[in-house]
Formats: C-alpha cells, structure tokens, sequence
C-alpha cells in the first residue's frame, strides 16, 4: 500500500465489529461472596490487581482495598513494574495485560477477560503498520499505548496520553520526523500543541469519537459555569471548547483543582467514579455522544473496559485462565520502546536521551 492510500483509508472500526457495551448486574449478597474469595486468593497467590479507572467501580474499590493500584495506563505500567507481587491481575484492556508481562516477563499476569481489546489497537494491523514503517526508514515510529505488543516491538518510542505531547516536542526539537499510531484526533491535537512533522495513521477510539461538538456547545449555554475536561482521543471540535485537555490522571487532577462547581466530562464515565471520590462536592456531567437524529453506539462507556468483572476474576484466580503471554522476541523490543518512554517520564531533564531514537 502506497503512504496515500495508508493516510487515506479509515482504521476506524465498523458498527458490526464493536460488541455491545454489557454491565452485568451483582446483587449485594453476591458482590460480598465474590469480595471475600477475591481477597483470600489474592493472599494465597501474592497477587495485586491493578485496574484502569475506567473499569467498574467493584473493581476499582477492591483494588484500592488490598493493596493494588487504579490509575492511567502510564501508571498502570510503572506499578506493576514495581510491585513485588508475583502475580498481576490486570483489569482493563488486552494491551494493558500485555504492557504488564513485557515488563515482568518473570510475573504471571492474569486478565479477567482476553476478548477485552481497543478500537485502537485493533485498527492498527502489525503487517500493515511495519509495512508502511518501512516505506519512512527516516521517521521517528512513535505508537500510543493502546497497541499491540507486535505494534510496540516495532516502534521507537511508546507513549500515554499523558506524556505524547512532551516526547513529540522533544523528538520535534531534534528536528525528528515523526509516525504516530494510530489515533488519528490525539495525533492531530500532538500536531498542533508542537508543530512536529508527522504522518497519522487514521485509527480511532469509538467511545471519544462519539463525542460532538456542536452538542457540547448548546449543553454549555445550559452551563455557563461549568469547566470542561477532555481526554484527548476527542475529535478536535471538543478538545477545541476544553478547559483542560489531559489523561485520565490530568482529568482526576483537574477536578479538584480547577475553581469550579459544575464540570462537562468528555471521557469514559468509568472515571466519574474517582472524580466523585476525591470531588464529592462537585457536579459531573456528562459530554453529549448523540447528535441530532444519531444514537450513541458505546454511550460513553467502553464495551472492553466493561468485560472486566468480579465474578470473572474470581475465576481467573481460581481458575488460572487467562494468563497473558508474549513472545520473548516481541518482549524484548518492546521493552525499547516502553522503557524510554518510563525513562523520559522519571528524568525530565532528558539528559542521555538526545538522538537515541
Ligand atoms: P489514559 O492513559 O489516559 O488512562 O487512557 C487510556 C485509554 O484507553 C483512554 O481511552
Ligand atoms: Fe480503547 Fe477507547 Fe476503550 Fe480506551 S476507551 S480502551 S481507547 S476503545
């Protein structure tokens, strides 16, 4: 495939291929069954979950009440390379579970759910990706997280919605030209915020994509005090109306320390659940997802992030199913690339880092 016909042609996944978003229902007499033989199989196994903050808020409480982690997807890598537990449950999407092993290739880490993927990492093919890098042999490949661990094996960089414009403008400044996979709206919002020379391959999220703009302007007439939080894999019409534009962490931030009362939230509602917890005070609304005439597909709320539950996770511990493996060859250029981006983040000063790429 020519370049043209690579930057021209959609990775955006169709109606048929997204799976209904579905939340199983758990009694409370249940969800405290489940609770109880969660917690003794974690002691038996020495094992942590470590959860994104989109998944279902059971999860995000148990993780925080025996000792594991809810976080972003950067964070989620950097604890689970830290902690001693010898086995990770990660709750979350496929890329996670596999970020995960890359870095504790010597840990077994489990899933609740292997079907759990990403719109993004499913549009970006590894055959079709590395063919295209290999038409750009001059190009800095730098690919989000939200990818398979073949797509990060054969990038340079790996980087969060949290640390992309930092590493962009820092490989821009070294006058780098630059391939970013695959979300096309947070690539373009990089572009902008630094001015690097970039081809975009044309994948994207299907939850952010549904947000409008032209919505999000007439609920904010509604509004007027309100600010306006936006995760960047948002179409530009959205993060263009943002108080603040950041990852899930940088949206959690921002609630309690913007001076607000009132905040539009154009992310996964998965998230409402921490903001609440550290903002009690506070209002959250969600960003519109419909236009006029349209329906939502996803609603705002993942259909992989939502695959995750307690009672799948009780039987992945009883069970050991759904153990997440990686080809060592895979791991170990992987690892290149996920590494520079845990070095870029704990050494701001980037000292060392120049022309590595
Ligand atoms: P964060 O890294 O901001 O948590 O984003 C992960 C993600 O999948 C957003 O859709
Ligand atoms: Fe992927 Fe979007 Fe789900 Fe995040 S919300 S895991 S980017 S499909």
């Amino acid at each position: 495939m020519t370049t043209e016909a690579i930057l021209n042609r959609s990775f955006v996944l169709t109606r048929e291929q997204i799976p209904p978003t579905i939340v199983e229902e758990i009694g409370s007499e249940e969800r405290k069954e489940l609770v109880l033989k969660i917690k003794q199989q974690l002691q038996q196994q020495n094992a942590v979950i470590v959860a994104h903050y989109y998944t279902d808020p059971d999860l995000q409480i148990l993780a925080d009440e025996t000792g594991g982690y809810v976080s972003d997807s950067l964070d989620m890598a950097r604890f689970g390379h830290e902690s001693d537990a010898q086995t990770l449950v990660v709750c979350g999407v496929r890329f996670m579970g596999e970020t995960a092993k890359i870095l504790n290739p010597e840990k077994r880490v489990l899933m609740p759910d292997l079907e759990a993927n990403c719109s993004l990492d499913l549009g970006c093919p590894e055959d079709e990706f590395s063919a295209f890098c290999d038409a750009h042999p001059d190009h800095v490949v730098v690919v989000y997280a939200n990818t398979s661990a073949a797509v990060k094996a054969r990038a340079n960089w790996m980087v969060t919605s949290g640390s992309a414009v930092d590493v962009i403008k820092h490989l821009a400044k070294q006058g780098k030209k630059i391939i970013w996979a695959p979300d096309k709206y947070l690539g373009d919002y990089v572009q902008k915020e630094s001015g690097a020379n970039m081809l975009i391959w044309q994948g994207a999220c299907v939850v952010h994509e549904e947000f409008k703009g032209k919505e999000l302007e007439a609920l904010r007439q509604h509004h007027p005090g309100a600010k306006v939080l936006v995760h960047p894999e948002s179409p530009a019409s959205v993060i263009a109306q943002a108080d603040m534009v950041g990852s899930t962490t940088g949206i959690i931030k921002a609630v309690t320390e913007l001076d607000a009362k009132e905040f539009i939230v154009a992310t996964d509602k998965g998230i409402f659940h921490k903001m609440q917890q550290v903002a009690p005070d506070k209002i959250l609304i969600e960003a519109p997802t419909a236009g006029k005439g349209a329906t939502c597909i996803s609603c705002a709320h993942c259909p992989w992030m939502a695959m995750n539950n307690l009672r799948k996770l009780v039987h992945v511990l009883e069970s050991g199913e759904n153990e997440i493996f990686v080809d060592l060859d895979i791991v170990e250029r992987a690892k290149v690339s996920i590494q520079r981006l845990l070095d870029f983040t704990k050494d701001n000063s980037k000292i060392g880092l120049a022309n590595d790429a």
